[in-house]
């Protein structure tokens, strides 16, 4: 059973003070396997690209270690460049909800397009244990995503894809075969709503679903893209503020 830092826990039952996307579950998915990760002693600090006020952010800057940072990478006032209008980033909301929920943590912040998130950028990032994938939804920015995670993950690092398999965002999975189609070299761990989870070898991606299937209801594993397994982890409403049973 996985127990969370205070902090950590306090923001699992508040998080709705924020504005964005992130269901309950799916949070708490991503506190467990960055505890499972600490468990096991995958080091690294974690990035977010797309970080409109900070939902899921503000989780991962909780769940760094010491030594540890989160980096959060979005157009913010460049909402010109928002080709898809998929959320606006706002610096000083995001500050307001980091003080509010966060005070003191590690955290850098870029703005950027991550379209121009080069080669410099990928050797001065590399070893990131987490990064979650949730800034322009297109087919051309997925892709391009998956690739600068796929370059600055540790091994047994991991990464969270927003939307996936959403019609109104039909150009993630469109990204996501892209990548694959291309050589991309992550594995698929499980989906928990709205989002998938990857890593870097099949190996750590078993190890990965053995250790969540001790906390979490797991559907029935399905096929992916050319991969045997996914794991399905549906919506649970234990994981709702005040109903926290199984975790
Ligand atoms: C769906 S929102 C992110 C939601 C957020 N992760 C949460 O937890 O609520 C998408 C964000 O990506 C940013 N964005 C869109 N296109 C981008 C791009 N090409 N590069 C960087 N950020 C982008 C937007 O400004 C917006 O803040």
């Amino acid at each position: 059973m996985i127990t969370y830092a205070p902090p950590v826990r306090r923001y699992l039952i508040d998080q709705d003070s924020v504005e964005g996307w992130l269901s309950y579950t799916t949070s708490h998915v991503i506190a467990s396997l960055m505890k499972i990760q600490t468990n096991l002693g995958v080091i690294g600090s974690a990035m977010e690209i797309g970080v409109h006020h900070g939902r899921l952010f503000i989780l991962l800057a909780l769940c760094v270690n010491e030594g540890e940072d989160a980096l959060g990478v979005d157009l913010f006032d460049m909402q010109d460049q928002n080709v898809d209008q998929s959320g606006k980033g706002d610096f000083g909301a995001l500050q307001r909800n980091l003080e509010r929920h966060a005070g003191g943590v590690n955290v850098r912040f870029l703005k950027s397009n991550s379209l121009n998130l080069g080669g410099e950028f990928c050797r001065a990032e590399m070893g990131k244990r987490f990064v979650s994938i949730d800034g322009g939804h297109t087919r051309a920015i997925t892709a391009n995503d998956l690739w600068i995670a796929q370059s600055v993950l540790c091994d047994g690092g991991i990464v969270a894809l927003d939307d996936i398999y959403r019609v109104e965002w039909s150009g993630v999975t469109a990204g996501l075969a892209q990548y694959f189609a291309r050589g991309g070299a992550l594995v698929p761990i499980a989906i928990a709503p709205n989002k998938l989870f990857l890593t870097t070898s099949v190996q750590w991606a078993d190890t990965y679903r053995k250790e969540l299937q001790k906390s979490f209801i797991v559907g029935s594993p399905q096929e992916f893209f050319e991969f045997d397994r996914v794991d399905i982890i549906p919506m649970n409403s234990e994981h709702e503020p005040g109903k926290f049973g199984k975790i």
